[in-house]
């Protein structure tokens, strides 16, 4: 975890419900959440909110991040456009602690199709309990970042 522990928290219409778990979850932990919305069931664009989530990330206004919608795919693919955001769903305790050890993920996508309050639980603890191992992961991360270089050689053949 991030020195910065503020998570920015949202979710679409489909994640809502699982989102106000998530908020109350890391509440009662004692970790600072910002919750951007959604504030209701009512039918939203998913990649709105993984914008705001994945800005505040990418700013530093917040340590990491966590997207709820349907199944987590949606708002992965909306926040990685972002520039310095590594955003993984993670429905599985497995993923979210590789998520973190090797791809050194800032933001965690969750699927409400897909998981149970308690695997949320167990999802969010793993997540935030476990930390990027750096070393050879870090040197494969640089690569990741460097696809997107207008310098890169693929991109200059
Ligand atoms: C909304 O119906 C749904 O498409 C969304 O929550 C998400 O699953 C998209 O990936």
């Amino acid at each position: 975890m991030p020195e910065n522990i503020q998570i920015a928290l949202a979710s679409d219409h489909a994640g809502f419900a699982l989102k106000e778990k998530v908020r109350e979850y890391l509440t009662r932990k004692g970790i600072a959440v910002r919750d951007l919305g959604t504030n209701s069931p009512a039918s939203v664009d998913y990649p709105d909110y993984a914008e705001k989530v994945a800005r505040q990330v990418a700013g530093g206004q917040a340590g990491c991040g966590i997207l709820v919608c349907g199944t987590g795919l949606g708002m992965m693919l909306a926040a990685n456009q972002v520039p310095g955001i590594r955003a993984l769903p993670c429905n599985d305790t497995i993923s979210a602690h590789f998520a973190r050890a090797h791809n050194n993920g800032n933001v965690l996508t969750l699927g409400s199709r897909l998981l149970d309050e308690a695997t949320m639980e167990k999802v969010v603890d793993t997540w935030l309990a476990t930390p990027f191992e750096g070393g050879r992961h870090a040197a494969r991360i640089k690569k990741i970042d460097a696809i997107g270089e207008p310098s890169h050689p693929e991109k200059n053949p």
